[in-house]
């Protein structure tokens, strides 16, 4: 039986992070690390949310940090499932850095993971299927089905390596 497709509006999460003293560098920046643990949440969310399991990472695509964020600023992500293929879909992360003093938000940088849904021992389950329902979620679906390509033939490259 087929499983029912479910909006991307349904598991898309939005969150919002203030940077505190024990998020930075000795210069009061973002450590990398910290941001790319709160990526890894919020598509965590996405992907649980969608499939109604646990999720968990099974690969992260190249991350660009496009300029510092700093310390009281505030980071905000925003995580929208792109693509389900049969366990695995692709989760796209937005992080903009809004500046509380000024208003000026920026774009800081923006990921793609792969969540896989498992079952209490671990094993992949097949996930509901993805309904796009306006012209951007279209072409982030179309767009997935190019960088799945792209990742899995670099995966076999590097495990046959
Ligand atoms: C992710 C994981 C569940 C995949 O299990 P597996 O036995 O390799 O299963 P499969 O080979 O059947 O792959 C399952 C799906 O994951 C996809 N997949 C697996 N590894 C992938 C990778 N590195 N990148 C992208 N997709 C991947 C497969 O293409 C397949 O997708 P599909 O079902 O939608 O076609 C397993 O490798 C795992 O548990 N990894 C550790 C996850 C983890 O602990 N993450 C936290 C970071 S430490």
């Amino acid at each position: 039986m087929k499983k029912k497709s479910i909006p991307v509006k349904r598991s898309q999460v939005g969150m919002t992070q203030l940077v505190l003293p024990n998020d930075t560098n000795q210069l009061g920046n973002l450590l990398g690390g910290q941001l790319m643990h709160w990526i890894d949440l919020a598509a965590a969310i996405a992907s649980s949310r969608h499939s109604k399991r646990v999720c968990v990472t099974a690969s992260v695509d190249e991350l660009n940090f496009i300029h510092p964020i700093k310390q009281g600023e505030v980071v905000i992500l925003l995580a929208s499932v792109n693509r389900v293929f049969r366990t695995s879909m692709e989760v796209g992360v937005r992080v903009l850095s809004e500046n509380l003093l000024t208003g000026k938000v920026q774009h800081a940088n923006s990921a793609y993971l792969t969540f896989v849904s498992i079952d209490e021992s671990g094993t992949p389950v097949e996930s509901p299927r993805l309904e796009p329902e306006n012209k951007d979620e279209q072409r982030r679906y179309d767009d997935a089905l190019r960088r799945r390509e792209d990742r899995l033939r670099r995966r076999s490259r590097n495990t046959t390596n």
